[in-house]
Formats: C-alpha cells, sequence, structure tokens
C-alpha cells in the first residue's frame, strides 16, 4: 500500500534568516532556493514580503525563478501584508500566501490587544483575501500549541471554510512536548468537522531541544506537512531541522506511514552552502551533516563497520551527500576534468565566461595546495560575486608583518572602480590591521559584528574559509572569503562584505519592525 506523502516545506529563507545575524542578499537567497528546489523541497517559504522592499525583492526574485516548487511568502493577517505577499509571488509557477494570526490568550491579550471573536473575524476575512489573490492559502494559528483547544478548532474550521487548504499549528516558543503535541494535532483534526478538506501543518521551534521530535510525534497524529529549516536554522534556539526530520522518516519507514519526495543526496551541499552564506557554522557532532555524523573513532566501531556496515551504521553517508571530501583534482588537471566535476556537483554556470573564471581560480588554487577537495570547488563557486559594479573594491595585493614584541602591520593596495590605493595600518593583531588598512579607503561606518575561520577541509594546507558580518544602520551582510592563506582569505571577506554593504539590498525583518 502506498504511503502519504509528507510534504516538506522548507522556511530558511524566512524563518531561518530570522535568526539574528542570517541575513541573506537576494542573490544568495537565489542560490539557496535554486539548490531547495534541487533537494526537491515541496515548498519553499521564500521570505516576509512586507518586511523590507529588499525581502519583497527577494521573494519575488525566488518566485520568478523556481519552477518546480511552490513558493510562499509569509504575511501577517492584515491587507497590506496579504496583498504585498501576493503582488511578490505572482510570477510564481506555484505560489501560496501563507498568512498567520496568534490564538494563543496570552497572545491575543498582550501582543495583539484583541478579542477572540476580532481574531476569529480577522482570521476568516484575511484567508478570503488570500485566496482571491491566490489559489493556494495556508493558514497559521500561532503560538497554536498554546492555543486554548475549542477556540483551536473554531478558527481552523472557519479558515478551511474561507478557502485555506492547509492549516499550520506552530509550537512558536518551543513549550510543546512530543506526546501532547502529537495528541493535539490527533485531536483537533478529529474534532475540526471539514479537517478532511486540509493538509495539517506543524511548525516546531527547538528552544527546548524538542523541534524535531515534537514534528515527527505530530506526523503520528496525522500532520501531513513539515515546517522545517537547513541546519535547523531559525528564530532563538532554530526551528526543526530538514534534514533531521526526513532522514528519521526515511530510517524508520517502519515506524512513519509517510514518505517525502527529497532528494537526500543534496542534503550536505545544502547544509554547506546555507552555513556558509549566513556564516552560521554546523557543530561537528550535528545529526547528519555535522562533519562526524558518520565518523567512527573507538577501535570497537571500526572493526565493526568493517565486518558488517550495519553493526554501526544506520544510514548511508553517500545517500545524504557525504561525497564531498573526496579527492578529486589536482594541478594538472585539465579544463574537461574540472568541469565534469562541477557538473557532477550540479554547480551551473551561466556561460562560457563565468566557467573561464572559475577555472582561473581553481588553477590559481591548484598552485596553492596539492589536492582539491570537492568542498573547495564548492567554496570557489560560491564565494559572492560582488566585484562586477563601477564602485566595487578588489584586492590587489596584501602584505603583513607579525612577530613577537611588535605591533602586526598590513600594506594593502586596493582598488575601487579604476582607482587604486595603498594604505598601510597597524593593528592589535593582523587581521584588525587589514581591516583598519581597508577601513581608511572605505570609510564605511559600518559595525563588525562576527569575524569567524573555517577549514573547509583537513590539514595545514586546508582552505580557511572566512565570514565577516557587518551591520549599518540594520542592515546586516555576511561576506565570505577563502584561501589557503587565512590573512588573504580574511581581507577579501571583509572586501566582500562591503560591497555587498554598497550593492544588493539585504536587511533583517525584525530590525525593521516587523
Ligand atoms: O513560529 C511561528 O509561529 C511562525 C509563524 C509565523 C508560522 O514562524
Ligand atoms: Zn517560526
Amino acid at each position: 500500500m502506498s504511503k502519504d506523502k509528507l510534504v516538506i516545506f522548507d522556511t530558511t529563507l524566512r524563518d531561518g534568516e530570522q535568526s539574528p545575524g542570517a541575513s541573506m542578499t537576494k542573490s544568495e537567497k537565489l542560490r539557496v532556493a535554486k539548490l531547495l528546489e534541487k533537494l526537491k523541497v515541496d515548498v519553499i517559504e521564500a521570505g516576509f514580503a512586507i518586511a523590507s522592499p529588499g525581502d519583497f525583492e527577494g521573494v519575488k526574485l525566488v518566485a520568478d525563478n523556481i519552477v518546480d516548487s511552490r513558493v510562499a511568502s509569509l504575511a501577517r493577517a492584515t491587507e497590506k501584508d496579504i496583498r504585498r505577499a501576493g503582488e511578490a509571488i505572482a510570477g510564481a509557477n506555484a505560489g501560496r500566501i501563507h498568512t498567520f494570526i496568534a490564538t494563543s490568550p496570552i497572545h491575543m491579550k498582550y501582543k495583539l490587544q484583541m478579542e477572540p471573536e476580532k481574531v476569529l473575524e480577522r482570521a476568516i476575512d484575511s484567508v478570503k483575501l488570500a485566496r482571491s489573490l491566490c489559489d493556494d492559502v495556508e493558514f497559521s494559528l500561532e503560538d497554536g500549541s498554546r492555543s486554548e483547544f475549542d477556540f483551536a478548532c473554531r478558527i481552523t474550521e472557519a479558515a478551511i471554510k474561507a478557502g485555506a487548504s492547509t492549516i499550520n499549528v506552530p509550537d512558536t516558543v518551543g513549550y510543546g512536548e512530543p506526546e501532547e503535541y502529537g495528541d493535539l494535532i490527533r485531536r483537533l483534526i478529529e474534532a475540526v468537522p471539514n479537517s478532511d478538506q486540509a493538509i495539517f501543518s506543524v511548525h516546531c521551534h527547538n528552544d527546548l531541544g524538542l523541534a524535531v521530535a515534537n514534528s515527527l510525534a505530530a506526523v503520528q497524529g496525522g500532520a501531513r506537512q513539515i515546517e522545517c529549516t537547513i541546519n535547523g536554522l531559525g528564530e532563538r534556539a532554530g526551528n526543526a531541522s530538514l534534514e533531521e526530520v526526513v532522514m528519521a522518516v526515511r530510517t524508520r519507514a517502519d515506524i512513519y506511514d509517510v514518505e517525502t519526495s527529497i532528494d537526500a543526496t543534496q542534503i550536505v551541499p545544502a547544509s554547506r552552502l546555507v552555513s556558509s552564506i549566513t556564516g552560521f557554522p554546523v557543530q561537528p557532532n550535528k545529526a547528519i551533516v555535522g562533519v562526524n555524523a558518520f565518523a567512527h573513532e573507538s577501535g570497537i566501531h571500526q572493526d565493526g563497520v568493517l565486518k558488517h556496515r550495519e553493526t554501526y551504521e544506520i544510514m548511508r553517508a553517500e545517500d545524504v551527500g557525504w561525497n564531498a571530501n573526496r579527492l578529486v583534482l589536482g594541478k594538472h588537471s585539465g579544463r574537461a576534468a574540472v568541469k565534469a566535476r562541477f557538473e557532477e556537483l550540479g554547480i551551473v554556470f551561466a556561460d562560457q565566461e563565468e566557467l573561464d573564471a572559475a577555472f582561473v581560480r581553481f588553477k590559481e588554487l591548484a598552485d596553492k595546495k596539492h589536492e582539491i577537495y570537492d568542498a573547495d570547488l564548492q567554496i570557489l563557486v560560491s564565494q559572492s560575486r560582488t566585484e562586477d559594479s563601477a564602485d566595487a573594491f578588489s584586492l590587489v595585493s596584501l602584505e603583513v608583518s607579525t612577530g613577537s614584541g611588535r605591533a602586526p602591520r598590513a600594506s594593502i593596495r586596493l582598488m575601487r572602480g579604476e582607482i587604486e590605493s595603498q594604505i598601510e595600518s597597524e593593528g592589535d593583531g593582523a587581521v584588525d590591521a587589514i581591516f583598519k588598512a581597508i577601513e581608511q579607503v572605505a570609510k564605511s561606518d559600518t559595525n563588525l559584528e562576527l569575524y569567524s575561520v573555517n577549514a573547509v577541509t583537513q590539514g595545514t594546507e586546508a582552505q580557511g574559509e572566512v565570514t565577516v558580518r557587518l551591520e549599518k544602520d540594520g542592515r546586516i551582510v555576511n561576506g565570505t572569503g577563502a584561501d589557503t592563506d587565512i590573512l588573504l582569505a580574511s581581507a577579501k571577506a571583509y572586501i566582500d562584505a562591503l560591497n555587498l554593504m554598497q550593492s544588493d539590498s539585504s536587511a533583517h525583518p525584525q530590525r525593521e519592525g516587523v
């Protein structure tokens, strides 16, 4: 007998982006969306269109360019929000308006300052308006897990009657407990007379570390859509992690009577891309996508795996895309081999010029590093391409001198458009000296919110990937730079962030007062 479909609704670009600092530019959003489409997620929530012009454009760009996944925009239950969401997704092959209003006593009384009857009325009007703009409408009972059951039933029934085809019952504050939450979904489906006309969805936050457990319990209660994010990114402690949900359902197919359409081999590439763009590293012991997730250290385990893999492995690393550390290419590899490997990794170039530029970068890297791994190739192309605009900064050369007993000193040649500057600066450390030197020219008036370095592969020859997060007037950008020399990578990342700040619009929704 065939299993029920479990709809995977990815909200990395909306709830994930609401993590402080995880802001993405619209072109970064599109890159993530393309990979989500390749991952075969059913619905991509691309953003909160009303939050800022940047958010609107981000949702629109994703909606206009994604073909295989449905593209959703979030909207509060207000006319302005819903119309803006409708406008943003108008060009989508398949769109969705996701409207929400809080339904718990504490939210209605203190946040909305509205009587329950008014909330009910607003929900109905909002769903009707959304339906007049889009044939696919999702309605969320914000703080649903703390709502009174009878009220949750009434508003759910009314929303379905008004035209919502998906009803989402979020555990907004991560308070739910699996048995109780699964039971809530089951009782709701049983009690609402028209529940057969909608898909029930869950959206769990991870404040108690229970987001995935709660989501899976809800599936047992009848939920057929899970809202989740890559790497569990999201507000506060994050959302249910897509990779954990998908692999739990697949690995324990004996328990869960549902199946997803996800192409799991794209999970690790998606995790890497999101981590690289947001600057949020993945902890080594993170399930599925952590570097240690499939590493067996204990001799007993290694022995067992060698004799019979299933003794200690419940999933196969390659099934979730862990081929990324395979040794592939070196200095003598030709253009055809490099191009073929890019293709195998699903990396597509817009034109010959872009491929040529990537090949040049590959050769430069191969001169510094003997063994080029898949992860190196991915980083090579995932560097933001921000040097195209006329007044963009680009690095010509960098020299740094440092040693015990003297202040580190950086000497930089920098181009801005056609103008070249040579600057020097001292700093508290080598990186500080580099950033101060760049700032002598840039005078960007930005705040440095994050500086982090991650090794792309293993060993001292590995490329370091640096993330620099800058903030200015509420706008946040994450610049990245990779190089076998961490100081060069730092300079590249700072310059990338400056270029992002002056080009692509991106804003953290919460900072825009939404
Ligand atoms: O956590 C939440 O309740 C949400 C809703 C807007 C779906 O993100
Ligand atoms: Zn949420």
